[in-house]
């Protein structure tokens, strides 16, 4: 059985993420800041094997344990998505220096450490995919996310390097890059974007979300496509595997597969 690794899997985007990878027969590997028990029922009725894990990945001692929990529990790992994040909006010039450092600690430190914790295990078995969920955040600057942009323009970069040393050692990494997805986060976020100025078609060009039960087609695929059939497999409008990307929504998705091959959706949508 193959076993698959998400980050921030209590609820939005990761939790989706593991039902359908719970789906594909995937085993799963949950770990959040509270215990993902709708996940874990959500599992449980697909009869798929799961163990979860209630810790901060911005803490090295919790990702060690978490990766030893794993390879005790099933001694492998095949697929790790890294999709945890906080956004914490903001105006860049009144952001503090310890919420700055926060979001990078959680949304850039803890991948590197997760892939290296388990691309170490999926590098020795000569197979494994790491997708990090990035953000069209991380391919454009948009008002009020200084530290979110930072992080996932940062998280793009990890991808590419990561894709450079391991593609060729067979561990694909990827990074998906959403535009509005309708989570908690999503929710959590929009007061804090309410002003006319900061919702400003220049300074946040689009308004269109998709919802979590609808996720677009990386994430069927990804886990376990060859980079050959990713690439004639970029979603369109047209594309069979999954809906489309980001109805109205340009520059929804990109997707840097192996080896340091750039797809963008911005002419797609
Ligand atoms: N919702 C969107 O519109 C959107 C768009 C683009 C990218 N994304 C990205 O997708 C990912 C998931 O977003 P979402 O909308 O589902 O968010 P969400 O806030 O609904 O869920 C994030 C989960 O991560 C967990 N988490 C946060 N910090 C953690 C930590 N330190 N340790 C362990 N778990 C932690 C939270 O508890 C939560 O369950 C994030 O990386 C986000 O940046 C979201």
């Amino acid at each position: 059985m193959e076993v698959a690794v998400v980050t921030g899997a209590a609820q939005g985007i990761g939790r989706r993420t593991a039902e359908i990878l719970a789906e594909r027969g995937f085993a799963l590997a949950l770990i959040d800041l509270r215990e993902p028990s709708q996940t874990l029922a959500a599992l449980k009725s697909r009869n798929a094997d799961a163990l979860s894990f209630a810790a901060d990945i911005s803490k090295e001692t919790a990702i060690s344990e978490f990766a030893s929990a794993v390879e005790s529990r099933w001694g492998r790992v095949d697929v790790l998505v890294n999709n945890a994040g906080v956004s914490f909006i903001a105006p860049a010039e009144t952001m503090s220096a310890k919420d700055y450092r926060r979001v990078l600690e959680v949304n850039l430190v803890a991948p590197f450490l997760l892939a290296q914790a388990f691309g170490k295990k999926m590098l020795a078995a000569g197979q494994g995919s790491i997708i990090n969920i990035a953000s069209v955040a991380g391919l454009l600057g948009i008002a009020d996310r200084a530290a979110y942009n930072a992080s996932k323009h940062g998280l793009i970069g990890l991808t590419r390097t990561l894709a450079a040393e391991w593609g060729g050692r067979g561990v694909r990494v990827n990074a998906v890059c959403p535009g509005w997805v309708k989570t908690e986060m999503d929710v959590a976020d929009r007061p804090a974007v309410a002003t006319p100025r900061r919702t400003s078609p220049a300074a946040c060009p689009w308004d269109v979300s998709l919802l979590p039960t609808t996720l677009p087609a990386p994430w069927h695929f990804l886990p376990t496509t060859t980079p050959a059939a990713l690439s004639t497999a970029t979603p369109s409008r047209s594309t069979a595997a999954g809906p489309p990307m980001a109805v109205g929504n340009p520059s929804a998705c990109a997707i840097a597969d192996n080896p340091l091959r750039i797809q963008s959706c911005e002419a797609r949508a």
